[in-house]
């Protein structure tokens, strides 16, 4: 048994502490917090007063020698990731393993792993079949539990898989309490003066303002999709050059065949005949076309110059966001619902479910590396409502 009253939980791969405020909040007491990154660390540190330890965990333990009721493991998810490479060999996959490691030598109670769901498909499942197996020769019950944010007052849609590994005689149903719906217009409201919130709104000059004015909310630049939500490069000719009816016509009727007439078995497009539109079109708008740039020849066949799959995406005041990521700082993939700027990092901690008194400092790129990285407090504190009924 520990000696402290409240349970006590070591925590890896604890990045600036999202799932460790939620265990804190929930009564839980983290004894050691555990990352390769410093200024994560230093996040942590100030805003929860825990200790921390900067430890690559791939070839190293912690320094622990109390007993500990709880282990936190949300290892990276950049090897499982759809918006990775997926690489089944991308040594972070591994990662996954420290967790029983730790576990064989300081036999916590329940054990809690977290990762995206790309770590639950295809050949990917391996490493988490492994985390199971290797759980329950250590004599633990495994169960996995799938959760959105958005079912968890977080105004956000983030899909992920939590594994949730026990070792007392609790036999419930790995259940959460949801909590009321949010949308990104709750997560935004009173903004002024709060700490790490300087917005900066594009310049008026730059491309990247002409494309953002032409987004409306819940629009994105795409040459890939069709629809209404797809604003395509045609539609702003201020960047992107000027054409007529014809022209538009063309590279409308482009993006549906090359959808439409697959021939490879990789991507989600190929390049169209260029005899097909002859055909169609005749050969001049397509010269024209190749001209301006809108157009690219690959041998026989055109394809679109640029196909900007899902770029500068407006996000909507009444929904929750997509999935807050890393990159959520960059305009060019996120932008803010009705200003032309990207999130501030305290939008996006707001997204998380952070509350205004959790500090962020360290560069941009850091800050919304470890915001993006984050298990969603609002998240994680109902996870930790379930592992207490399981202790
Ligand atoms: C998904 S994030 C964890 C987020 C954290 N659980 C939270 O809720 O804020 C994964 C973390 O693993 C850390 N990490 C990556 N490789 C590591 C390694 N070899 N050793 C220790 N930490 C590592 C990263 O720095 C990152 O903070």
């Amino acid at each position: 048994m520990s000696t402290h009253k409240a349970p006590v939980y070591l925590s890896l791969f604890s990045g600036c502490g999202g799932l460790d405020l939620g265990f804190e909040q929930a009564g839980f007491k983290g004894i050691l917090s555990v990352d390769i990154d410093a200024a994560a660390l230093a996040v942590l540190k100030r805003n929860l007063k825990l200790n921390v330890q900067e430890l690559d965990l791939s070839c190293g333990d912690p320094t622990l020698t109390e007993p500990i009721d709880i282990l936190l493991a949300g290892s990276p998810c950049q090897g499982f990731s759809t918006a990775g490479l997926r690489k089944v060999d991308d040594p972070r996959n591994s990662l996954l393993l420290v967790a029983p490691r730790i576990a064989k030598k300081l036999q916590p109670k329940v054990i809690v792993a977290e990762n995206v769901l790309g770590a639950i498909s295809g050949s990917h499942a391996t490493f988490w079949d492994t985390l199971h197996q290797q759980l329950r020769a250590l004599g633990y019950r495994t169960g996995d539990l799938r959760v959105d944010s958005s079912d968890f007052g977080v105004a956000q849609k983030r899909q992920r898989i939590f594994l949730i590994a026990w070792r007392t005689n609790a036999t419930q149903e790995l259940v959460l309490e949801s909590k009321t719906k949010k949308v990104l217009s709750d997560a935004l409201a009173n903004l002024d003066g709060v700490a790490n919130h300087e917005p900066i709104l594009l310049s008026p000059d730059s491309n990247d303002f002409k494309i953002a004015s032409r987004i409306g909310q819940g629009q994105k630049l795409t040459n890939s999709r069709g629809g209404d939500l797809s604003i395509h490069t045609w539609h702003i000719p201020g960047v992107f050059g000027r054409t007529n009816k014809l022209e538009r016509e063309v590279l409308d009727t482009t993006l549906k065949l090359r959808r439409q007439l697959r021939r490879r078995d990789f991507g989600d497009a190929d390049p169209v005949s260029v005899a097909l539109l002859k055909r169609q079109f005749g050969g001049e708008v397509l010269q024209r076309l190749l001209a301006k740039g809108y157009l690219r020849k690959v041998g026989p066949y055109v394809d679109l110059t640029h196909t900007f799959n899902g770029k500068y995406r407006r996000q909507r005041l009444d929904s929750p966001t997509r999935t807050v990521d890393t990159r959520f700082g960059d305009h060019r993939l996120f932008l803010h619902p009705t200003e032309n700027r990207a999130f501030t990092v305290r939008e996006a901690a707001r997204v998380q479910g952070f509350g205004d008194d959790f500090i962020f400092s360290g560069t941009a790129v850091q800050q919304f590396r470890m915001i993006g990285n984050a298990v969603p407090p609002p998240v994680a504190h109902a996870v930790a409502g379930l592992v207490r009924r399981l202790l």
